[in-house]
């Protein structure tokens, strides 16, 4: 046995031949019984596209690099859960192109963030970390209250996104401009904003209504993260169907 392993060993054209089949089977093992199942992601209720300005938000996100400090995905484990909430299922970054799964946790994983402070809180954490958490070594993102947000052609973003598979209706696309504006304007009507994006949360998020900024849209989208799925109306049986 130990001599004829040895012919493998020093002809690596044999060796290359035979590794062939060896991946295959151990490749055929893993892929063939995701075939069986119909789809990887569970369908849950209550996961709906971005809004505008959650979309613009993210973008926000992204731009600055948030991902390298957090990340979005609360693991099955038990420390996790009990110090983050229910762990992440597929469903809920299914419409994030790209995902913000993040794979380094120098702050907290933020995937259920939404809710869990008040705007007010994130914009003083935001402009000053370490005035709110003493010892944080979060840089300052005061400069985000300054800059007016330039979301050029939020029609046009959401059929991109569209295009790649996150179901936006012609409504939504056609009203895109307008949603972005009116939720995080007060004095807005937001009736039909909220029918098209249930649960978005609306009103002036940067502490000052008269302009509409970075800030705006980068709170607008940590307020909903993780806030879509009802995880007390879901049962065991929901997640393995
Ligand atoms: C250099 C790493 C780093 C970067 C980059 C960073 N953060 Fe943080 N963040 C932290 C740390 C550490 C904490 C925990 C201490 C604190 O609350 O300041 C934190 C805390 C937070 C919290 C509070 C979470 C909670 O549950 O208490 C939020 C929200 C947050 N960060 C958002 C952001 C956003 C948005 C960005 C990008 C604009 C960002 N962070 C960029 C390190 C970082």
């Amino acid at each position: 046995m130990g001599f004829k392993h040895e012919v493998i060993e020093k002809n690596a054209l044999l060796l290359s031949v035979l590794i062939l089949p060896t991946v295959a089977i151990g490749g055929l093992v893993e892929i063939v019984p995701l075939f069986t199942v119909e789809t990887t992601i569970e369908k849950v209720e209550g996961v709906r596209p971005y809004t505008p300005l959650e979309l613009a938000g993210r973008n926000v996100y992204v731009r600055e690099g948030c991902y390298l400090c957090h990340s979005q995905q609360i693991r099955p484990f038990r420390d996790e859960v009990e110090r983050y909430g229910p762990y992440s299922i597929a469903a809920e970054s299914k419409y994030d192109k790209p995902f913000q799964w993040g794979s380094k946790r120098t702050g907290p994983d933020l995937a259920r963030v939404g809710g869990k402070y008040s705007n007010a809180w994130h914009v003083a954490h935001l402009e000053n970390p370490q005035a709110i958490v003493p010892g944080s070594v979060m840089p300052a993102y005061a400069f985000l209250a300054q800059r007016e947000l330039k979301f050029v052609d939020p029609a046009g973003h959401l059929t991109a996104n569209k295009r790649v598979g996150v179901p936006y209706t012609e409504e939504q696309i056609a009203q895109a401009e307008k949603d972005l504006r009116d939720q995080a304007n007060p004095d807005a009507d937001t009736a039909a904003l909220l029918k098209r994006y249930p649960k978005a949360v609306t009103g002036d998020f940067d502490g000052d209504p008269a302009k509409l900024t970075e800030m705006d849209a980068l709170v607008a989208y940590l307020q909903m993260l993780g806030t879509l799925v009802d995880f007390n109306a879901l049962t065991l049986k929901d997640l393995q169907q």
